[in-house]
């Protein structure tokens, strides 16, 4: 990865289920500072635009040189509010690619990035959202937690993606409860603790579907609408008990 925070990365990347997984090994993350790459006195990464304009861009020779001499795994992506929309299905795709050789990402800082590099050093560009930030950096520490917890043996069984939002059946998780079952006014589904397992996997396939209908109704339509089973799981759960 290449930025000229490396600091930021390296601390959100050493904790939690990431951290765990740089230390076993399953995430092999190198940092490289582009400042390593530059050459005057101020260690400078930026300079005015051509053409004048607000704020500074990028120079791309620190860049060039900094990605020539680390030779990344590739490809490699720019972070950029340009690129195509990082999401759960990319997540998927840049998994095979980790599990495969790696791939590596680039981050932006000041008011953007020398248009060369776009065009003659990096592979694409990625986005998560339609939202301008000041670096790259969180959009890269996105894009590594989303992929990372993909890798086999990132999570144990602990937690399917299969089964998560966005998963197999493209929908939102159903609502999840833990002990106690009563908490101030409020107790949770009584079919969650009826123990009849098949009941319980329908009402919570139901509940994806309520909650996926009412919030993302878009994910319902990108999967050609509800099948027949869908609705009778509908007419048998009706009532959305927490939505
Ligand atoms: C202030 S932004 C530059 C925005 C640019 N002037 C524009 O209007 O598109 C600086 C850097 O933050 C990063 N960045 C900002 N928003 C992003 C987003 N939505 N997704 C990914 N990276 C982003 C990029 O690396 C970008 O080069």
């Amino acid at each position: 990865m290449f930025t000229i925070f490396p600091a930021l990365v390296d601390g959100f990347c050493s904790e939690s289920l990431l951290g765990k997984c740089r230390s076993t090994g399953l995430l092999d993350l190198r940092l490289h500072d582009l400042r390593e790459h530059t050459t005057d006195v101020h260690r400078s990464v930026d300079d005015a635009p051509f053409g004048g304009g607000a704020g500074m861009v990028m120079k791309p020779e620190p860049i060039f040189a900094s990605v020539e001499h680390a030779d990344p795994p590739r490809p490699l992506f720019l972070l950029g509010p340009g690129g195509r929309r990082f999401d759960q299905a990319m997540a998927d795709e840049l998994a095979a690619i980790a599990a495969g050789g790696g791939f590596s990402l680039l981050c932006g800082r000041y008011e953007g990035i020398d248009h060369r590099v776009r065009e003659h050093l990096v592979d694409g560009e990625l986005s998560i959202g339609d939202v301008v930030l000041s670096g790259g950096e969180v959009a890269a520490c996105l894009v590594i937690e989303a992929v990372t917890r993909l890798l086999p043996g990132a999570m144990g069984n602990a937690v399917s993606p299969v089964t998560e939002s966005f998963g197999a059946d493209g929908l939102l998780e159903e609502p999840q409860f833990t002990r106690p079952a009563a908490f101030r006014a409020w107790s949770i589904p009584e079919v969650l603790r009826s123990g009849d397992h098949a009941r319980v996997a329908r009402w919570r396939a139901a509940q994806r579907l309520h909650r996926t209908l009412r919030y993302r109704p878009d994910l319902v339509e990108a999967r050609g609408g509800l099948r027949d089973d869908e609705h009778r799981l509908l007419e048998e759960f009706p009532s959305v008990t927490y939505p």
